[in-house]
């Protein structure tokens, strides 16, 4: 009898430690030119959701020595009012990176913030010229979960190249740019991407094909073993409460992957929490630093 495989761990928790402390090497050369990075956090409303997600980039913030200037605004806050914050953070030199919480209440027009936010400080990458520089291949922001995802196979030794790699899930902040980036003619791409969604037929028989499989619909445990080839290296970028009356909080977190089963089968896995969730930060701190050392290049100050 064949020995049965359980996956290796991508643990994204320690590849994040690792990266962050790679910053604090980069914050400590520009304090020596009296720079501190600094990150404006703007988060409209009461998402629970959203509220977890800020505190911990506030923290994360503090931890490294990042200035993190939070914005917080009641739900009906009107359209004008968030646009003219955000161009005042478009301008405020202690700010390097601008990030909106997504997804604002109704009555604000998401595209209409994203697009008033300057590209130079779009650390999201959400902006659409940070958008068509990372589709041509220009430097540019990079979205912070596809870019997680990039260096979490790169820094586990997963090099994308000649690989096929099939992505489940379209969207703007995970699908379509995870695509864009790992497609790109470039060091720690170079893969051939299948991009599979909701209206796709026999879905199994395509992410059976993945050497790579990225999965990132928001659906609860939706890839089941049988549609992983043996040996295939697995990212789950979801993040789902399910119900859970054992847990204090009456709810858990699962992914997009059905873990326990799929770990017998796939060569490697990451988890969630503990995978794709601290590498998104992880990500935006960086994007931060690097915002900040362009400004002291081009003496942008
Ligand atoms: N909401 C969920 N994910 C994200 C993200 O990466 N950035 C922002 N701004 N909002 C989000």
């Amino acid at each position: 009898m064949p020995k049965r495989r359980t996956a290796k761990i991508i643990d994204g928790k320690k590849i994040a430690a690792d990266m962050r402390a790679e910053l604090k090497d980069d914050i400590a050369v520009l304090a020596k030119r009296k720079v501190t990075p600094g990150l404006a956090v703007v988060l409209v409303g009461d998402d629970p959701a959203s509220h977890v997600y800020v505190r911990m980039k506030d923290k994360a913030c503090q931890a490294l020595g990042i200035a993190s200037f939070q914005h917080r605004l009641p739900a009906n806050t009107t359209e004008r009012r968030l646009l003219n914050l955000v161009k005042k953070l478009n301008e405020d030199k202690k700010v390097h990176g601008i990030l909106v919480q997504l997804p604002l209440p109704k009555q604000i027009d998401e595209k209409k913030v994203l697009n008033t936010i300057d590209p130079a400080k779009d650390v999201d990458g959400f902006h659409p010229v940070n958008v068509g520089k990372m589709l041509v291949g220009e430097p540019g922001f990079l979205p912070c979960t596809p870019h997680g995802c990039q260096q979490m196979l790169l820094r586990s030794g997963y090099d994308p190249s000649g690989k096929h790699v099939v992505v489940v899930g379209r969207s703007n902040i995970v699908g379509k740019p995870v695509a864009a980036i790992l497609m790109q003619k470039a060091p720690g791409a170079n893969a051939t991407v299948t991009v599979c969604h909701s209206r796709t037929k026999n879905i199994a028989s395509i992410t059976r094909q993945a050497d790579i499989l990225i999965a990132a619909m928001g659906v609860p445990e939706f890839i089941k073993s049988r549609m992983v080839k043996e040996g295939a290296i697995v990212l789950d970028v979801g993040v789902n409460r399910v119900d859970d009356k054992t847990k204090k909080s009456g709810y858990r977190l699962v992914g997009d992957v059905d873990f326990k089963a799929v770990s017998k089968k796939a060569k490697a896995i990451s988890p969630v929490p503990g995978g794709v969730g601290p590498m998104t930060i992880t990500m935006l701190l960086k994007n931060t630093v690097e915002s900040a050392k362009r400004t002291v290049g081009s003496k942008r100050k």
